[in-house]
């Protein structure tokens, strides 16, 4: 029997992304799709794209707890997944969380960069969704945070100098395309203001990822975004200044190691394009080191709606429910 799934928040960019990758994944059903403003409305009137292919309608978040669903994706903003979760874990539903909420794990860490959280009590059950960390705490896990997409791609780049004692800090600049924003409209992602233009924001620790990054990677780590004018894609940057001297051939093999059993993630020879991991849940990453200087430059490409939310999402889901790691989820890119 295939598993019952409900998509909060599918008239967004995540969501829409989950209904891709869900409606072609052998081990579930969707069953229920909800959203906040466009409750009532059909899918086809929000996405035009998906007429003739589901039929069902857009409900209130409210009602997926009685839904009888076996787990619910949230693609919803920060705040609204941490109102919504209580119910579901009542209900005896899996939570894979695509928002911050259940990400961070001291409350006052939340507290800083989002405010008073909604419901503290949730948190120690929460597992940060990031198979190639917490691969060993997912299956059975019940409440799922899954990464951010700034803090995927440069946890991709650096776990593997980090972990290996060559650093004691990061220098993360990533690029991300505009859909990292979200499907609302603002200045920020108007096509006249973003189109042939370029900008960093969040400077100096200022970003709300900046300590998700730390509580990751457990050193310190210095994050500029930029906005970048393409609709998809993200690059992480990342450098370090090694604390002992290491081979361009020792680097490579360690972090060749360290994913060997993770199928998500490609360790190159090559800096990873964008473009190669467009609509997949694959991460592709290169390492080079810089014996001159010291320094070695890790770049991880991601799809920040891939890897960076709906795909990373499906895989920690399948880990969780003790489905097969890499059923149903994109591997290949969308070439050119
Ligand atoms: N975009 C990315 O690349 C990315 C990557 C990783 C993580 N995330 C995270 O994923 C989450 C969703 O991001 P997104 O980019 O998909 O955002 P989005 O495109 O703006 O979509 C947000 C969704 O949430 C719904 N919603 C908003 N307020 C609601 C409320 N009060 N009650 C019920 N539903 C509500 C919206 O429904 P209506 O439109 O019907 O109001 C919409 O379906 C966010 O937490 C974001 O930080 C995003």
């Amino acid at each position: 029997m295939p598993l019952r799934i409900g998509i909060a928040g599918v008239s967004g960019y995540t969501g829409v992304e989950l209904l891709r990758i869900l409606t072609a994944h052998p081990g579930v059903q969707v069953a229920a799709l909800a959203a906040g403003q466009q409750a009532g409305r059909s899918l086809a009137q929000v996405w035009p794209g998906w007429t003739g292919r589901l039929d069902l309608p857009l409900v209130e978040v409210d009602a997926l707890a009685g839904a009888g669903l076996d787990a619910v994706f949230l693609g919803l903003p920060h705040g609204v997944s941490a109102a919504v979760a209580p119910a579901l874990l009542d209900a005896g539903v899996v939570v894979v969380d695509l928002g911050a909420d259940f990400r961070l794990r001291d409350p006052a860490v939340y507290a800083a960069a989002y405010g008073p959280h909604p419901c503290p009590q949730h948190l120690p059950q929460a597992v940060y969704a990031l198979p190639e960390l917490h691969r060993e705490a997912l299956p059975g896990a019940r409440l799922l945070a899954c990464p951010g997409c700034y803090p995927t791609a440069t946890a991709i780049a650096g776990l593997p100098l980090v972990e290996a004692g060559l650093a004691d800090h990061v220098v993360s600049d990533c690029l991300s395309g505009v859909s990292g924003a979200g499907r609302k409209a603002g200045p920020r992602n108007l096509y006249c203001e973003v189109q042939e233009s370029a900008t960093a924001y969040g400077l100096a620790g200022s970003h709300r990822h900046t300590p998700e990054m730390e509580q990751t990677l457990g050193v310190p780590v210095v994050f500029t975004p930029h906005l970048v004018p393409m609709v998809r894609g993200m690059i992480a940057t990342v450098k370090v200044r090694l604390l002992r001297p290491v081979s361009q051939a020792e680097l490579h093999a360690l972090y060749v190691e360290r994913y060997r059993h993770h199928p998500a993630v490609i360790v190159r020879a090559d800096p990873p394009q964008s473009a190669d991991v467009r609509g997949t849940a694959a991460a592709h990453v290169h390492v080079a080191v810089d014996a001159t200087r010291g320094f070695a430059t890790a770049v991880c490409a991601i799809d920040n709606l891939g890897k960076g939310a709906a795909g990373q999402a499906v895989h920690a889901f399948n880990l969780a429910m003790g489905l097969p790691e890499t059923q149903g989820l994109p591997l290949v890119p969308l070439l050119p």
